[in-house]
């Protein structure tokens, strides 16, 4: 009798506890796709030829989210990864332009609407993000279309790409769905405003133009409460 009223405090217990709670930690781990929104500027090539700007591709790393809840219902959230790659293409022509590396830290405040009764713990989230660009490479088949362009022979152009880092802001839709008392699954989209400018760098000058890549950000996790 004793084990069976202890069994039913310990179920009365764990079903009033589903809710985040002030106070606690919540790391989330899992795989995480950037998949921009693109759209770029046209760039003008040293007023020899306008290109109709370019295209940035997808990339899924692991990504990491902590967050802290400074109030009931309400968290702050960073999310991390380890380095996107992203190719990048010359937009409707079949050249291969580069690739680059970024991050992109994205600090979030969170609301969790849910009660405690509930497993299901969905949640939105504003906030912002910076993105740091690193690794800018310029691929041999934008080089050698460059060369063809200004009339000059392949390996003339040597072309160098930089990207600013951004500013912006990112809105978030999510949801923790709890196993057990620490262990959780945790699903979440960002939609993150990405702005920045490309600037190729030849021997010939240097071209400036602006890329948005505004991407939506899905990650899928395994997370755990303490
Ligand atoms: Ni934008």
């Amino acid at each position: 009798m004793k084990q069976i009223i202890l069994l039913f405090a310990v179920l009365l217990f764990s079903s009033v506890s589903w809710a985040h709670e002030q106070g606690d930690w919540i790391l989330r781990a899992g795989a995480a796709m950037v998949d921009p929104n693109d759209d770029s500027d046209a760039i003008d090539v040293l007023g020899v030829v306008t290109l109709p700007g370019v295209d940035v591709g997808d990339d899924t790393q692991l990504g990491i989210t902590g967050v802290y809840m400074v109030k009931p219902k309400f968290g702050i959230e960073l999310l991390a990864a380890t380095p996107f790659k992203h190719e990048i293409t010359l937009s409707n022509l079949p050249v291969d332009a580069g690739d680059t590396k970024q991050l992109p830290p994205t600090l979030m405040l969170q609301y969790y609407p849910m009660d405690n009764g509930n497993k299901f713990q969905p949640y939105v989230g504003l906030g912002v993000n910076t993105t740091i660009f690193f690794e800018e490479d310029v691929d041999d088949e934008l080089n050698l279309a460059l060369d063809g362009i200004a009339g000059l022979p392949p390996g003339t152009v040597d072309a160098d790409l930089s990207l600013k880092q951004s500013w912006g802001l990112s809105a978030q839709i999510g949801f923790d769905y709890m196993l057990n008392d620490n262990w959780l699954i945790n699903g979440s989209i960002w939609y993150t405003d990405i702005d920045t400018e490309a600037k190729i760098k030849t021997a010939l000058g240097t071209v400036k133009f602006d890329v948005e890549i505004d991407p939506w950000v899905y990650m899928l996790s395994v997370g755990y409460r303490f």
